[in-house]
């Protein structure tokens, strides 16, 4: 797929990744960049660096004084073009490091083909500098190996992913860009229009309705590679401009898309890791992980679930946690094992400090020393009490176990950050290890303190789970949707639906959220309608692109995983974007900036 025999042109015969000791006396010519020079009087070395690898280049004073002397002029970034002859390595020389190690180019002409400005840093260089230089000249960093690499399995994600959807009868279909507002619940980046003054188009948050509406239209099976956009706060995982493997199919049930799924990653491990996957995927119900995890994505690669404690809890004498129940929250612990020496009571102070970001107003923690509780706290635990948490955890001496006692939300958030925090810090897994599954059976919908109303869970087009149809009106928060995120390492990877396309359900919906007939029809009005033109059953997913190279990579930065991202603050240090325009520009959106002394 990525043969670097497969680049020669006018200006070079060959590529600095393929030359080897079989090459030996033949002729070439190479064109790069310098990667590195060292220059011992006579001998001249450069490491001549393409996408392709690193050749070293050897000139030597009997080429000739001018060839000499112009090769001692080179310094890192210079493009040059060289011709020579390949050389065997003596012995001691070969670097098997390298596959080009083998051999030298002689060198025998060189053309400078450009000059480099002495550059903000080397693509070589071992220190890396910071990621705002790197992304001010991201030209530059892409020019290093991690990065091309990088870019490499991205593009053989794409091939495989078209191959795999192609082979099984799905459509490539490009949706607009320009388009109106979807359900995705992130903020949209609006774009004006000169033609209609004071409306605007949104940027899709996915293609989430016109991937419906291609079913409705009888396309049956569809993918894309789709553009998705949302001003939402970043993280490390996350992009204000990010890609999905978008997939919908009609005439299936929810299986039939997790099926269609788990094949695409037995395919994507196969053929980009060269290992086998044991399929079907395993699924768990969103109860079972929030019960185990305390998260929806739980990083599977580990163990260490969280236990409840509130019926001992409930009965002991220490009144953070005794009250915590009597308030209806629950008291809830997870067992590091083996680390009651490796934390530390400052460590410790750092991690009740963390899960305080987490909303948690405390963390308890007991050492397990000569079978009992050895812990500030364990004097309000009765010797029973302290066994029954003993037993609970499994726990044995040299253990150290942490508690959170509060409402059931916050012990959730707060013990999943925990987890997965101390699973890194105690190498609970190797770095290389994937594990994926399925999360299955989310709520509909969720009760939105704030604004007192239900929220959908994922959007509002997710079908119910048949059986809780009835709680509709009763129980709304005890309805299961028809919806699934795979998980992988902690991320989740993918999120999709089986669809409601029976119009009085999905208006059942809207009323449920609280959202006006007139809101519903002003937003999904198209949607609506077309639901009533004979729309089949149908169900879909979106793949999350970048997460997965991100994974794949063995990186937790999604920057590094994209060729031109944006910073934290959504913005492109090296375009300089988003920049102000010029004031014609303005006036023929129709547009007048709000700003102190604005025009
Ligand atoms: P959802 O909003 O869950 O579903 O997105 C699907 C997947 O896309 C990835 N993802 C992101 N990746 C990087 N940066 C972001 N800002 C970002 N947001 C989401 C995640 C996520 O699982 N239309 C529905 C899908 C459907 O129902 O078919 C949707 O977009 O990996
Ligand atoms: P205090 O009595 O507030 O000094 O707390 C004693 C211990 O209990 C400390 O280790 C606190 O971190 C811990 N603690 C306090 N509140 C909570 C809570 N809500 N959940 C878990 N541990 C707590």
């Amino acid at each position: 797929m990525l043969d670097s025999r497969k680049a020669p042109s006018v200006l070079r015969t060959r590529t600095c990744g393929e030359l080897r000791q079989d090459d030996v006396d033949q002729n070439v010519t190479l064109c790069g960049w310098v990667d590195t020079y060292r220059d011992f009087g006579g001998l001249v070395f450069i490491d001549l660096r393409d996408r392709y690898g690193i050749t070293q280049v050897v000139f030597r004073p009997s080429a000739g004084e001018e060839l000499h002397s112009s090769a001692r002029s080179l310094r890192n970034e210079d493009v040059i073009q060289v011709t020579g002859t390949v050389e065997m390595r003596d012995e001691k020389d070969i670097n098997p490091e390298r596959p080009t190690g083998e051999i030298d180019v002689r060198g025998e002409a060189m053309e400078i083909l450009n000059r480099s400005k002495t550059p903000p840093f080397e693509p070589g260089a071992k220190e890396l500098p910071n990621e705002e230089l790197r992304l001010r000249y991201r030209y530059i960093d892409l020019r290093r190996t991690e990065l091309q690499q990088a870019m490499i399995l991205r593009h053989k994600l794409c091939k495989v992913t078209r191959d795999y959807f192609d082979e099984n009868g799905f459509l490539e279909i490009e949706t607009p860009i320009l388009g109106k507002s979807t359900p995705e619940g992130a903020r949209d980046y609006l774009v004006p229009s000169r033609v209609h003054e004071s409306a605007f188009y949104a940027l899709p948050q996915s293609p989430q309705i016109y991937k419906q509406l291609l079913m409705v239209a009888g396309y049956d099976r569809y993918f894309q590679i789709a553009r998705c956009f949302r001003d939402e706060d970043l993280r490390a995982d996350r992009q204000p401009e990010f890609t999905q493997i978008d997939v919908e199919m009609s005439f299936i049930e929810r299986d039939d898309m997790l099926e269609t799924i788990d094949g695409w990653v037995a395919r994507v491990v196969k053929e980009l890791r060269e290992e086998e996957i044991s399929l079907p995927l395993p699924r768990y119900s969103y109860h079972d992980v929030m019960e185990r995890f305390g998260t929806d994505k739980p990083d599977l690669r580990f163990g260490m679930e969280l236990q409840d404690v509130s019926e001992i809890a409930a009965a002991c004498d220490f009144g953070v946690f005794s009250g915590t129940i009597e308030n209806s929250g629950r008291v809830r612990g997870l067992n590091a094992r083996g680390a009651a020496e490796k934390y530390s009571r400052k460590m410790i102070d750092e991690l009740t400090a963390f899960v305080g970001e987490y909303g948690a107003r405390g963390l308890a923690f007991f050492r397990i020393k000569e079978g009992s509780l050895d812990s500030p706290i364990a004097k309000f635990f009765s010797a029973e009490h302290q066994q029954a948490i003993i037993n609970k955890f499994d726990a044995e001496d040299g253990d150290l176990l942490f508690f959170v006692a509060d409402k059931e939300s916050v012990t959730s958030a707060a013990l999943a950050a925990l987890r997965n925090r101390l699973g890194k810090e105690l190498e609970l897994y190797h770095s290389d290890d994937l594990n994926i599954c399925w999360v299955i059976d989310f709520p509909l919908v969720t009760w939105n303190e704030d604004e007192q109303r239900w929220d959908a869970e994922h959007h509002p087009f997710c079908n119910l789970v048949k059986e809780d149809v009835p709680l509709l009106d009763s129980d709304p928060a005890k309805v299961r949707a028809q919806s699934y995120d795979l998980v992988c390492n902690g991320y989740e990877a993918a999120s999709g639906s089986v669809r409601i396309h029976d119009n009085t359900v999905q208006q059942k919906v809207f009323d449920l959220m609280g959202m006006e007939r007139d809101e519903t029809e002003r937003r999904f009005g198209f949607l609506l309608n077309a639901l009533q033109y004979g729309a089949p059953p149908h169900g879909g997913v979106a793949l999350g692109l970048d997460r997965w190279v991100m994974i794949l990579a063995g990186d937790d930065n999604i920057r590094d995983v994209i060729a031109f991202p944006k910073t934290q603050r959504a913005a492109d240090l090296m375009m300089g974007a988003p920049s102000e325009v010029d004031e014609r520009q303005l006036n023929d959106l129709h547009i007048k900036l709000d700003r102190p002394g604005g025009r």
